[in-house]
């Protein structure tokens, strides 16, 4: 049975000005500016490609999915903002040495920054993309992983020169565990999510992943008036990356925003819950889902600022739902593009299929056949195994088909 809640104290007034302080375009740009300097991502902006096929087949007007598994070496959107945290980190640390961004990413402060450590607990994507971030521009990186991080996510990290360390518990534990390391060592938390005190890095995370309401806007030509899309589905984890992409999509459309829906595992569903409690909640679930993404018990008080105001729906949904979404957008059917979309990448397809198989969650969405809903792909097959197990083929050979079908289309 689906979980739906639909938040009473969602606003679709204007972008306030209490938040601008916390995201806002104009940070945006400047992430996105900076992140032109490294070599690890595609700062041309990922694909926007049109289903047309799973669009008729759903009764929808037109769906869109924003790739983002071609961000980057690293397979997720979170190679958007962990180099962001860790650029406006030290350049809070050392003002005085007016650290070219340009040079920073090349590694030529190397030795001026061999003895600052980051550190952050991770599900995999954070901590992959923060010990890219750290090995580019010569920081020493420690990366916690909870007991349900595979051995793959772990060497995709390693394999960047960060420390691993284990421990026992779930992603929540780890996220302590880091906290304490880094004060027992003096070292920096580079975390995407907020807890009391700390605040300053989650938000410069959240304002990289801003960039891709950015991209969006500007690959739609979307005037302020006139949005591309009238239902935007997100997935949660910490909500982090929820608000980055809503803070921006708000900002830009004011009072004719789209609809904005998040949509987490039912193990971990802090954010339904928090919606209900008008506060942050805690999950009720195991913390324990396929979509290791999105397996958070804690949402990110800061984050869960700019979500209450601006969520219109929580839905919960099942791991199975998710395994259907990736093999849909792998088969890629009725002249579709194949995607990649790794368990949590697949998670908004998953909401909108849950959605759509319930009349009353579909009428209560206003899902109905004038609709055009973005999804953001947020990883491709960042566990290579997990997914062929999944889906029943490897990546490479759904690259393959994606490959053919561009080729195609070129000619
Ligand atoms: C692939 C993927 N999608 C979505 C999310 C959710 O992001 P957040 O935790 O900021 O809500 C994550 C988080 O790790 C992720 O790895």
């Amino acid at each position: 049975m689906p979980t739906f809640y639909l938040n009473p104290r969602a606003s679709h007034a204007p972008y306030p000005p209490e938040l601008q302080h916390i995201l806002n375009i104009g940070a945006a740009a400047e992430s996105r500016a900076w992140l032109k300097h490294w070599d690890r991502i595609n700062m041309q902006g990922t694909p926007l490609r049109e289903l047309p096929g799973l669009a008729a087949r759903l009764g929808m007007k037109n769906i869109v999915i924003k790739d983002e598994s071609l961000r980057s070496q690293v397979g997720s959107f979170k190679a958007l903002g962990a180099p962001i945290a860790l650029v406006r980190l030290l350049l809070r640390l050392m003002p005085e040495k007016r650290l070219n961004i340009d040079a920073l990413f090349m590694g030529s402060y190397r030795e001026l920054l061999q003895d600052i450590t980051v550190i952050s607990a991770t599900d995999g994507n954070h901590g992959r993309a923060l010990a890219a971030a750290a090995q580019s521009v010569g920081c020493p990186c420690v990366i916690v992983l909870h007991g349900g991080v595979s051995s793959e996510r772990e060497n995709a990290i390693a394999d960047y020169g960060a420390k691993i360390i284990r421990i026992g518990g779930n992603y929540d534990e780890s996220v302590e565990e880091a906290a304490r390391l880094a004060s027992e060592n003096r070292w920096y938390v580079v975390s995407d999510t907020s807890y009391e005190g700390y605040e300053d890095i989650p938000r410069d995370v959240m304002q990289g992943y801003a960039i891709i309401g950015a991209e969006v806007i500007e690959q739609c030509l979307c005037r302020q008036e006139t949005p591309a899309f009238s239902h935007v589905i997100l997935q949660g984890g910490v909500g982090g990356f929820a608000a980055g992409v809503a803070s921006f999509l708000w900002q830009y459309h004011g009072k004719h925003r789209p609809q904005l829906i998040v949509v987490e595992p039912r193990e971990a569903d802090c954010l339904y819950q928090s919606g209900i409690a008008g506060q942050p909640a805690k999950a009720t679930g195991a913390v324990d889902s396929l979509m290791a993404g999105l397996a958070c018990g804690e949402c990110s008080p800061l984050a869960w600022k700019i979500l209450q105001p601006c969520i219109d729906a929580f839905l919960v949904i099942e791991d199975e739902a998710a395994v259907r979404a990736m093999q849909v957008l792998a088969a890629g059917r009725d002249q579709d593009i194949p995607i990649i979309a790794g368990e949590s990448g697949a998670a908004g397809l998953a909401g909108l299929q849950t959605l759509l198989a319930d009349e009353q969650l579909k009428k209560k969405a206003r899902l109905d056949h004038n609709a055009h809903v973005l999804l953001i792909n947020t990883e491709g097959a960042t566990s290579p195994s997990i997914y062929h197990q999944l889906v029943g083929e490897n990546a490479l050979s759904v690259k393959v088909r994606q490959d053919c079908w561009q080729n195609r289309r070129v000619k």
